[in-house]
């Protein structure tokens, strides 16, 4: 895992131990019940069905795009909708062929297997990934010289469903495996609204629909940041008024923890103010950027930036990133560089 950062945890989506202990009562387990992503889940639907029509194993899937949108739980839903088991894993947990084939080999014929962050995978494993995933069969070699055999042992038919949040980092015989590609886009606030209320009444909290959409708007389009702050406004409304989340309880509690209204925290503040003082509103190259505020540039490219782009805030260009007029009117800046005005702004 990358270095931890607790004290901005409430809006980091990637998965931390707390939202996985036990089982997660939030985690939708069909399809009905998964709200938003509407066209995945109707190509995912049909693709589901044909596969159980014809009696046959769902082609492998690719889900990407940024972190917390549910890829793990669309996995979940598949394996549940077709009736089979759920094995979890991710890129980097393989570490040999070894570890993939005692995975691939304690299968089930049908069963799904989930390998999150595939592409970070190594060049070894990839290469035991490609035949069992075309022929369903591994070949492995054992001892050395004299001693060397070789096995090839089928496998029983499963479904890979990959998770990535790059998909331009996989291989391209990699991804030219995957038989459905899927992209998953940041949530509206009114389809994170349903899946606020939803949760609110799955852990019995009483909610205002407009408490349910404050929550929403700040949640960065992500529907694990949108359970975490439920349950941290909860907090909030159990103390500073009778338990029950309305909008003004959701606005003061939200405020306390420095999410603004549009959903940024700290860090996205920081960023953005760092092209504004130090580059005049950009361009600047990412790892240029990256530096300025002591953060990894995958980091800005995974978690800072698809929110960013997503509301007008930020652009990547050939030249690099720049801020927008929104940005800075949102920040109470002057806008900078206004002679890279047409460059720089939309
Ligand atoms: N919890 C997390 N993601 C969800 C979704 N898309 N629908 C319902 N509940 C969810």
């Amino acid at each position: 895992m990358e270095d931890f950062d607790f004290e901005n945890r409430i809006l980091d989506p990637s998965e931390i131990a707390l939202d996985n202990e036990g089982e997660n009562p939030l985690r939708p387990r069909t399809m009905n019940d998964y709200i938003g992503q509407e066209k995945v889940k109707e190509n995912l639907s049909i693709f589901i069905e044909a596969a159980k029509r014809r009696r046959e194993t769902l082609d492998h899937v690719l889900l990407y795009g940024p972190p917390g949108l549910g890829k793990t739980t669309l996995a979940g839903i598949i394996a549940n909708e077709m009736n089979v088991n759920l094995r979890i894993t991710s890129g980097p947990a393989i570490e040999k062929p070894g570890d993939l084939a005692a995975l691939l080999t304690n299968l089930n014929e049908g069963d799904v297997l989930f390998i999150d962050e595939i592409h970070r995978i190594s060049r070894a494993v990839e290469e035991v990934l490609y035949p069992s995933m075309e022929d369903f069969a591994i070949d492995i070699i054992t001892g050395k010289g004299q001693m060397a055999a070789s096995y090839h042992l089928p496998l029983p038919k499963f479904t890979l469903v990959g998770a990535t949040t790059r998909a331009g980092q996989l291989t391209a015989p990699l991804r030219d495996r995957f038989g459905v590609v899927l992209r998953l886009e940041l949530y509206a606030p009114e389809e994170l609204a349903r899946i606020i209320t939803r949760s609110a009444s799955i852990l019995g909290i009483e909610i205002d629909p407009d408490g349910a959409l404050e929550i929403a708007s700040r949640s960065r389009g992500t529907p694990r940041i949108a359970n975490r702050l439920l349950k941290r406004v909860r907090d909030f409304a159990e103390v500073i008024s009778n338990g029950v989340i309305t909008c003004e309880t959701a606005q003061i509690a939200l405020d306390k923890l420095e999410i603004d209204e549009l959903g940024l925290d700290a860090n996205d503040r920081r960023m953005l103010e760092a092209l504004i003082k130090f580059y005049r509103g950009g361009p600047v190259g990412l790892e240029t950027l990256a530096a300025a505020i002591g953060e990894e540039a995958v980091t800005i490219e995974d978690v800072y930036e698809p929110y960013l782009m997503q509301i007008g805030f930020l652009n990547r260009t050939p030249r690099g990133r720049c801020i927008t007029r929104a940005a800075c009117q949102h920040l109470g800046y002057d806008i900078p560089n206004a002679q890279d005005a047409q460059i720089s702004f939309d």
